[in-house]
């Protein structure tokens, strides 16, 4: 299928944690609109966040239909539709009336992590490591699933009897916008939900009774870049084809041109997502690194290695939410750079437990090392810091799972405007930290993908040219400082690990 000559965009859908988001994207990857909106943050308890899916398809479809009104692009314009989501954030549906049973549960919601704790201890890790290529943590949607079974009256009964649909935001996006006819997921969302042999491609049998879930109501698992069916032509005014889907961070790697292997991103958005590229193999990794799917192109599957942090900007939040240390965002570089350095003062921001490379849920967050002359100059570089530090743990671990040096970092994200944080990254790393010019590469990823399929864009050497440096920051750093630096940051993790009593 070719697109037509007035056929010149894609429009991809970008459902994130907390915005959904529609861009508009030209032939040379440039962003012709966007629109936006954010969406209710639900935390009915310590520890718990869920969302209403229905406000999550009402904002999604809002802000599709306004990106093309208000900048008077017709849906016969769009040549495809590519969905990016937020990952892992797990919902039940009717099959019949199309009704969540419940809200969904967030990817950060931390209920599930006494299943989590239980399979452990049964000795289970092994066995859900080397067939899903993750770890054992309350993050994925496979003990999510199991709650969502276990506390909705009826749920398991009615999920044998194949009347509900388990799905991702990816499948619950595409179930609506089809209308209902199809119930679907990509390799790479499949790939995080504790319940996919990442190398057989399938849904495993052995995982699924361990969790207790019915197997009727799982999705079918398509490529991330494909024809899965035509929209339903009253939503946008046009029967347009959705044709690609990945999770939000495969497809950031996939808009960061990062196809060919070694090659790796970091996204700095709530938490941080370090992915590197591993070609057609999944790596067994080592240091606790997860193996996931990047992205799955006429059956052929791309494998990434994985470093989850949960907590990136979602500190400079915490610092002005929680502290009122700053009144906005944006001055935290300004206040950061009024002082050479953090004066010794590290912050940690376990506050949600430390994802990659530790994986531990009891942990919680410290400020350490403060003196009479601390300021809170010294804590919020300390912030910005914390967010390089974590990242260069996860990049430490990924270079000696892969038995190479990164050659360099591409970064993305809204911390990644920051200058002063990309510096002090590339300083810690040793290897230059380079930010593209497109920085939406979510979206674009998600854009590339569905563009491929309708031969939009005709392969990746053309989407490898569309990629462009606005800035490279070179590492500066001495190796005794960086040394120095990370021995005290580890240091400081060490005190927080395993706080909270289990
Ligand atoms: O795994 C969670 C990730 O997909 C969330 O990304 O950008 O919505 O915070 P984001």
């Amino acid at each position: 299928m070719k697109p037509t000559a007035r056929q010149q965009y894609i429009l991809a859908l970008d459902q994130g944690t907390t915005s959904s988001r529609a861009i508009v994207f030209a032939r040379d990857g440039g962003i012709v609109a966007a629109a936006q909106q954010e969406f209710t943050q639900h935390y009915p308890q310590a520890g718990w966040v869920e969302h209403d899916a229905r406000e999550i398809w009402q904002t999604q479809l809002a802000v599709a239909q306004a990106v093309l009104r208000d900048n008077a692009i017709g849906a016969s314009q769009i040549a495809a539709i590519g969905i990016t989501n937020q990952r892992e954030t797990t919902l039940l549906w009717d099959r019949l009336s199309g009704e969540p049973l419940q809200r969904a549960i967030v990817w950060q919601d931390r209920r599930t992590a006494g299943t989590c704790d239980a399979l452990l201890r049964a000795g289970h890790a092994e066995l859900f490591r080397q067939r899903t290529g993750l770890v054992i943590d309350a993050y994925f949607s496979g003990t999510k699933l199991k709650w969502l079974l276990d506390h909705t009256p009826g749920a398991r009964q009615r999920a044998e009897r194949g009347e509900l649909a388990f799905g991702t935001i990816d499948s619950w996006l595409a179930w609506q916008l089809s209308g209902g006819r199809v119930h679907v997921t990509d390799a790479s969302n499949a790939s995080r939900t504790l319940l996919f042999d990442i190398r057989r491609q399938c849904w495993d049998e052995q995982l699924l009774a361990l969790l207790d879930i019915p197997p009727a109501v799982l999705p079918q698992v398509v490529d991330s870049s494909g024809v899965i069916t035509q929209i339903d032509s009253a939503l946008l005014g046009a029967p347009i084809a959705l044709a690609g889907i990945a999770g939000d961070q495969q497809a950031a790697t996939f808009g960061q041109a990062c196809l060919a292997p070694g090659m790796a991103k970091n996204t700095y958005g709530t938490g941080c997502f370090v992915l590197l590229n591993t070609g057609q193999q999944a790596m067994d990794s080592g240091q606790r690194m997860l193996a996931t799917i990047g992205w799955r192109q006429l059956g052929q599957t791309t494998y990434l290695l994985e470093g989850s942090i949960f907590m990136a900007g979602a500190t400079v939040q915490w610092l002005r939410d929680g502290l009122g240390l700053i009144s906005s965002s944006d001055e935290i570089e300004a206040l950061a750079a009024s002082v050479p350095d953090s004066g010794g003062v590290y912050l940690v921001p376990a506050h949600a437990g430390l994802g990659a490379p530790y994986w531990d849920p009891y942990a919680r967050a410290a400020l350490l090392g403060m003196t009479r002359g601390s300021t809170r100059a010294h804590v919020a570089r300390a912030a910005l810091e914390a967010i390089a530090f974590q990242s260069a743990d996860v990049l430490q671990a990924m270079e000696t799972d892969a038995g190479n040096r990164l050659r360099e970092l591409r970064v993305d994200g809204g911390a990644a405007r920051n200058n002063l944080l990309l510096q002090f990254q590339a300083d810690l790393l040793g290897v230059p930290v380079v930010r593209p010019q497109i920085t939406e590469t979510t979206a674009l990823g998600a854009a590339y993908l569905a563009g491929l399929a309708v031969d939009f864009w005709h392969d990746e050497d053309e989407l490898i040219a569309l990629w462009r440096a606005e800035r490279c920051f070179e590492p500066g750093m001495s190796d005794d400082q960086r040394a120095t630096l990370l021995h005290g940051w580890r240091r400081a993790v060490g005190r927080c690990r395993h706080w909270v009593e289990a």
